[in-house]
């Protein structure tokens, strides 16, 4: 264990650097000299995440979580945080997964729908609608695509029909340029500079940046336009869902996640009830958490695989063996599928969107760690003893990349590990088995069959209709270190990734 200070950007490649060289207990004098612990030592992390009664989130990142997020699970701690989970859980369970399936895969057609009408317009027309889309022909047959933006928008129409059985139609709004609506408001937040990125880390660590009169600048306002959006929508739906199960046309079985909420706000039981602001703030959080994280994994799924030709190959002759190339797969069905599992597994493992987790004790604790360490005096220890005060940086993405772990091939993407895993990887706590991508414990990931199910689905249906190839080269791709990471091209500002499509003839 060491103490030296660091440069708080790109965290994972330098918290990979410094634990490759150090080893995996490193304190860290980080921002206003608060001491960091970043570990990559398994048994740590797992003792740590399934402790939440002693290590919460720090109040830096729950002021962060909340300006992005919203004021829902995410940010709530203790009891609190218990019975909201309590609450919304039988919405994310198995059984409701699996009917939603069927959201998931018609947006997916609708999604291909868009993208194949982007293919036969007219070469080097401009975009469609709005100027921040740009799509451009390349060669005949081929067109290059920002999936950033289409993979997003199909999440955004999956979540809300999923979770609250609301069309938000992004994928066909998006024609329309003078269309302001929620998913601008979304794109607004994560699109901004150097400066007002430093501005928004700075109010986190200085409370008193937060007073209205020094929110004046663009990223403050960005944020407040969202807000109103959601929250206006949040009304509205929730006034919707109050009629519907007053009317009697909701039936006692139906378990979406809206209705679960709206149920429990008109529920007078203390234990399970929720105000009206509290289910404001989870719809605000289920928005945001519930889309961005899946679109950015399937984003950066189809960065891979328009790398890896051969992959593709092989995920479309097994849908072909499998299920004869069926367009509208259960989710039984594309979980018979053991390659596009792999596919998912593996795209989850390397590109793990939720790329690192903070923590803080309540109070003075002893970490057990895996393999006794040599602290700065030399002497060998068996635990980390922690403070209140202190930080913790659990970074998903080195975990989810250690070399002792997976092997020096760790930072590829191949699919065909998953088939033979390394033992040492069953050491990895997660909610699904040896990855670290939903986190672990009780306040892993309560969407995590949702984001599975809906990868699946949208792989299955993307792959089966088009051809992916590289637009730019893999070194311009880019990781950006926000709470989701975004992919972006070198010296860019707002995210985006070109990928080449082209349309399959002949599947049906
Ligand atoms: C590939 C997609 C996803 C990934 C990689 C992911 C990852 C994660 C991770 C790592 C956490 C733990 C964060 C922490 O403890 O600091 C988390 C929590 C959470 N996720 Fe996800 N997530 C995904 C999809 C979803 C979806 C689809 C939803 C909802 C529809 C969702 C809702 C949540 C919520 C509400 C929490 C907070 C749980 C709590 O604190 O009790 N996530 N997610």
């Amino acid at each position: 264990m060491m103490a030296f200070s660091m440069p708080s950007l790109e965290p994972d490649a330098w918290l990979h650097r410094v634990t490759e060289k150090l080893g995996p207990v490193v304190v860290i004098r980080d921002t206003f000299n608060v001491s960091t612990l970043w570990t990559t030592d398994l048994k740590a992390i797992a003792y740590v995440l399934n402790n939440p009664q002693i290590y919460s989130r720090p109040e830096v990142s729950r002021y962060w979580f909340k300006e992005f997020i919203g004021d829902g699970l995410v940010v709530a701690e203790g009891e609190t945080q218990q019975r909201q989970r309590r609450i919304m859980n039988p919405a994310f369970g198995a059984m409701p997964v699996r009917e939603m399936t069927k959201i998931f895969v018609d947006v997916s057609h609708e999604l291909c729908g868009e993208m194949r009408a982007l293919c036969s317009a007219p070469a080097n027309s401009k975009s469609m609608f709005d100027g921040a889309v740009k799509e451009q022909k390349i060669t005949e047959g081929w067109t290059e695509i920002d999936m950033a933006q289409w993979t997003s928008r199909a999440a955004l129409d999956m979540l809300s029909l999923a979770a609250f059985q609301y069309p938000l139609n992004t994928l066909q709004r998006s024609r329309s340029s003078n269309d302001y609506g929620l998913f601008h408001a979304l794109e607004e937040v994560y699109t901004f500079s150097v400066l007002n990125f430093a501005l928004l880390l700075l109010r986190g660590w200085m409370p008193l940046l937060r007073l209205r009169m020094f929110e004046r600048d663009d990223t403050s306002a960005r944020v407040k336009r969202l807000n109103d959006v959601v929250k206006k929508l949040a009304k509205r739906l929730i006034q919707e869902r109050v009629e519907m199960i007053q009317e009697g046309q909701i039936n006692a079985g139906d378990r979406d996640v809206l209705t679960l909420l709206v149920r429990a706000m008109l529920d007078g039981q203390k234990s399970r009830s929720m105000s009206e602001e509290e289910v404001i703030g989870q719809i605000m959080t289920l928005i945001v958490s519930g889309h961005e994280t899946p679109a950015q994994a399937m984003v950066w799924a189809l960065h891979s695989l328009s790398h890896a030709p051969e992959v593709q190959d092989k995920l479309r002759l097994e849908a072909k063996a499998i299920l004869h190339n069926s367009p509208n797969p259960t989710l039984d069905e594309l979980n018979s599928l053991p390659y596009l599992d792999n596919v998912v597994r593996e795209a989850l493992r390397l590109h793990s969107p939720g790329a690192w987790m903070e923590r803080t004790p309540q109070s003075v604790d002893c970490i057990p760690v895996e393999m006794p360490y040599e602290d700065r005096y030399g002497n060998m220890r068996d635990h980390i003893t922690i403070s209140p005060g202190d930080k913790i940086r659990i970074s998903v993405l080195s975990i989810n990349r250690r070399e002792d772990i997976w092997g020096p091939d760790a930072r590829e993407f191949n699919p065909d590990r998953w088939d033979k895993l390394p033992q040492e990887a069953d050491k990895i706590p997660g909610i699904i088995a040896n990855s670290m991508a939903f986190s672990t414990g009780p306040r892993g990931c309560i969407g995590f069959r949702f984001a599975i199910a809906e990868m699946k689905a949208m792989l299955y249906i993307l792959l089966r209709e088009f051809e992916f190839e590289p637009a730019v080269p893999k070194e311009k791709v880019i990781r950006r270190p926000q709470v989701v990471s975004r992919p972006i091209l070198r010296g860019e500002v707002a995210s985006r990734l070109p990928i080449r499509v082209r349309p399959i003839k002949n599947i049906y």
